[in-house]
């Protein structure tokens, strides 16, 4: 890493200057800086000396210059040399990825995308960073509705229909159930019985709950193809009944929980006590979320834990986790509740009462029918990149905010072919290939550097830091913002230098792949689709 390199050494001449302050990394005034309220920054300055870093004092700080004429070459060498390996480390770390974890029988809706996309890109930058990541998707395959389910299957449900749009079917006959409940009370008790009879292990109820499962994950399949989501494991809830009920008696053997009027309570301090086992015996979704935290780790052995899931549940993870505490789990700190906010649709707030629910699949859809219509309106509409744009601005809407902001979906906005939007990006993308195309690479030197080619050269040695960053606090945003920048610097360097035909055509070719090699890259860490042309 050139950057890193430049860091290590301007840190040790500090040092031995005597000067124990926080090297920070600068966007506007060079590339690094101290703050040196307290100190004689001018002498620093004068003192200071590294090969190709320049010091200076400017009022209250010390900013340091990387003179990009004696670094640069090194830079692009490097880039040139490592290509996709760009920023790459060996951590070596186990990591558990739980993600998207949406409900059988139920459609995604856009909580379940941007988890999705999320996570996804979680996994790609652990991967990259050489961790090894274990990528669990812990569907909700358990629950009395799926007694509901079952029993309103057999009533009304349509085979046919199943295998062709198993959701739409489910989710049919599960609202004609919620109908006729109203009219013949009778059937919930009915599906409670065939609930506890499913549980139970009743065959015929389990090939159909099994079924449900089944066909619901083909369709969950159909969003992740096209997001590029893997998971090494779809161990969902139900796997986790049995052991859940054993978890209920060690957490009373070792004190933690209490029985009240049939019900077992959990009693942890520092968080509200609540229910862990009904009086029927049935367990709760906090009770297995503990056995499944159990169960992975001494499975896995992992270093870390991270569970995306939405904000509303973080009292849910601050109980999961203090409890795994108290229960004496050690490992109980290296889990981390990743956790993300909203995502508003200019249709409104997606409310399931009023049975109009805006599915994933829905939201990437109509980003692919806008994407169409901003390149039919110039002139130059294809299928193919449409499907892509429109996947891209779904995503990067999405990663470009914070995860604990809410994200607000507008579509005009989000397809803008100016500005902070997925086609800018893949524009610039393009812009990039285009000019490679009909260039080829040969030996280069870096001098007399105007201020765009600088800026440039500043940015690509800035990646590697931001991947790490941004695995070190969990947020793609900044790989997403990094790369926003990127392609300004870029935008502005192509209106100011020419490339091909210039007298530093080959230094220019050489930086223009870099450029293209690190958009590649922050491509593949947000998982968002490129397009050859557009
Ligand atoms: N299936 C749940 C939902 O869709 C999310 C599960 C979150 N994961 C967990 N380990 N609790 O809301």
């Amino acid at each position: 890493m050139v950057l890193g390199e430049i860091r290590e050494k301007v840190k040790k001449e500090l040092k031995k200057l005597g000067v124990e302050k926080e090297l920070k990394r600068s966007e506007k005034h060079g590339d690094f800086f101290i703050e040196a309220f307290d100190l004689d920054g001018e002498e620093i300055a004068e003192t200071f000396k590294v090969e190709g870093v320049k010091a200076k004092a400017e009022g209250n700080y010390v900013n340091f210059y990387v003179d990009w004429e004696y670094w640069g070459k090194r830079l692009l060498d490097k880039v040139l040399k490592e290509g996709e390996n760009y920023g790459r480390e060996k951590m070596g770390k186990k990591v558990v990825i739980e993600y998207s974890s949406p409900n059988v029988a139920k459609p995604m809706h856009v909580g379940h995308l941007r988890n999705t996309i999320l996570g996804n890109s979680l996994c790609r930058i652990y991967e990259f960073m050489g961790n090894k990541v274990i990528k669990i998707n812990w569907l909700g395959d358990t629950g009395t509705q799926f007694g509901k389910l079952i029993l309103a299957y057999k009533l009304w449900g349509n085979e046919e229909e199943l295998e062709k749009n198993p959701i739409k079917e489910l989710l049919r006959v599960y609202v004609k159930f919620h109908e006729e409940v109203e009219k013949d009370p009778k059937l919930e008790e009915k599906a409670r019985e065939i609930y506890a009879a499913l549980e139970g292990g009743k065959e015929e109820f389990v090939e159909l709950w099994k079924r449900f499962r089944e066909l619901s994950i083909r369709e969950f399949k159909r969003i992740y193809d096209l997001l590029g989501a893997e998971f090494d494991e779809y161990t969902g809830e139900s796997y986790y009944i049995e052991k859940a009920k054993k978890v209920v008696e060690e957490l009373k053997k070792k004190g933690l929980a209490y029985e009240k009027e049939g019900s077992v309570i959990l009693h942890v301090e520092g968080v509200p006590d609540t229910v862990i086992m009904k009086k029927d015996g049935t367990t709760l979704y906090l009770t297995r979320d503990l056995a499944t935290a159990i169960d992975r780790y001494e499975k896995y052995k992992f270093d870390l834990m991270l569970y995306v899931v939405g904000s509303e549940q973080k009292l849910h993870f601050r109980q999961l986790f203090k409890t795994l505490e108290a229960m004496g789990y050690e490992w109980a700190k290296n889990c981390k509740h990743i956790s993300y906010g909203l995502i508003r649709l200019p249709e409104g707030k997606i409310s399931t009462r009023k049975g109009r629910v805006i599915t994933a699949e829905e939201v990437i859809n109509r980003s692919v029918e806008e994407a169409g219509k901003v390149m039919r309106g110039i002139g130059k509409f294809n299928q193919e990149v449409a499907e892509k744009v429109g996947l891209a601005a779904v995503i990067y809407s999405i990663l470009k905010v914070d995860p604990e902001k809410f994200v607000e979906f507008k579509w005009e906005e989000m397809l803008r072919l100016k500005g902070n939007t997925a086609p800018y990006l893949l524009y610039s993308y393009v812009r990039a290939k285009h000019i490679l195309d009909k260039a080829e690479l040969k030996e280069f030197e870096v001098k007399g550097l105007k201020e765009q080619e600088r800026r440039l050269l500043k940015k690509l040695s800035l990646f590697p830091l931001v991947v790490k960053e941004a695995l070190e606090r969990n947020k793609p945003n900044f790989i997403a913002n990094y790369l926003y920048g990127l392609c300004d610097d870029f935008n502005r360097f192509y209106e100011e230098c020419q490339v091909l035909g210039s007298e530093k055509e080959e230094f220019r070719v050489a930086l223009v792949s870099c450029t293209k090699i690190v958009l590649e890259n922050c491509f593949k860490l947000l998982g968002m689709p490129l397009v050859e042309k557009m």
